[in-house]
C-alpha cells in the first residue's frame, strides 16, 4: 500500500506511525514478534463493534488499524483537574466492563498509555497481551499505575474510587492485588515499593 508517514509514536517493542494511505489515515504497526501480531489480531477480531480500531489489513507482522483521533488516557489523567476525574475513570469502566461481557476476561496490558479518550468515550487500543483474568486483576492493575504516575493524590484517590464504583466492587476486592502489582511495578521499575504508603492510599478509598 502506498503511504506517508505523518509521525510515529512512542513504543518500546513494535513500531507504530501514523501513515497517510488511499484508504486516509491509517494506524500501521509493525509487530517485533508474530505471537503478538496474531493475538491482536485476532483481538481486534473478537473485539469488533466494541471501542476498538478497525482492523484495515493486515500482512505479514504488521496491522494497519483506524485512527483513533483523540488523546491518550494518560495525558487527560496528568492533565485534567479532580474534578473531571469521575468522568474520566467512568469511561475507562465502561470500556472495560464492555470488553469483559463480550470476552469474558478482561486485558492484561492497562497502563494509561493503551487508551484514548475521544469524544468523552474510552478506546482500548492495545491488545498484543492475551487477555486473561477477570475484572477485579484488571481494576487492581490500573490502580496499580495509576498510583505511580506523578500527580496530586487527591486526583488519584477521585480516579480510582470512581473507577471502583462505577466497577461494581469495593476496594477490599482488589487489595491484595493492587498491592502485589505495585510492589512488582516498583521492582520492574527499580524505585522503592513503600508498602506502608501504598496501604493508606488503598484504604483510603474504603471510607469513599
Ligand atoms: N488506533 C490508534 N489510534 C491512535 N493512536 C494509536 C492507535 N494505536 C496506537 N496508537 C498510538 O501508538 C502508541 C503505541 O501503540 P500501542 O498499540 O500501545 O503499541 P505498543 O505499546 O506495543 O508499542 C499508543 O500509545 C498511541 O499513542
Ligand atoms: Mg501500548
Amino acid at each position: 500500500m502506498k503511504e506517508k508517514t505523518i509521525d510515529t509514536f512512542k513504543s518500546k517493542k513494535n513500531r507504530v506511525c501514523l501513515v497517510q494511505t488511499r484508504r486516509g489515515l491509517l494506524i500501521k504497526k509493525v509487530f517485533q514478534d508474530k505471537k503478538s501480531f496474531y493475538t491482536e489480531r485476532r483481538e481486534l477480531r473478537l473485539l469488533k463493534g466494541l471501542r476498538v480500531p478497525i482492523v484495515v489489513r493486515a500482512t505479514r507482522n504488521t496491522l494497519y488499524i483506524t485512527y483513533i483521533e483523540g488523546r491518550l488516557l494518560l495525558d487527560e489523567f496528568l492533565e485534567r483537574e479532580s474534578a473531571d476525574m469521575p468522568q474520566l475513570a467512568c469511561s475507562l469502566a465502561a470500556f472495560i466492563l464492555s470488553f469483559y461481557r463480550r470476552r469474558g476476561v478482561a486485558p492484561s496490558d492497562v497502563t494509561f498509555r493503551n487508551f484514548i479518550v475521544k469524544e468523552n468515550c474510552c478506546y482500548g487500543i492495545d491488545f498484543e497481551e492475551p487477555s486473561e483474568g477477570g475484572k477485579e486483576r484488571c481494576v487492581a492493575r490500573l490502580i496499580g499505575f495509576c498510583y505511580l504516575y506523578d500527580t496530586a493524590a487527591d486526583k488519584k484517590t477521585a480516579f480510582c474510587a470512581a473507577l471502583l464504583q462505577a466497577m461494581g466492587f469495593g476496594v477490599e476486592a482488589v487489595y491484595d492485588q493492587a498491592i502485589g502489582y505495585i510492589s512488582m511495578l516498583c521492582e520492574r521499575r527499580k524505585i522503592i515499593f513503600d508498602e506502608e504508603s501504598t496501604g493508606v492510599f488503598l484504604n483510603g478509598l474504603k471510607s469513599l
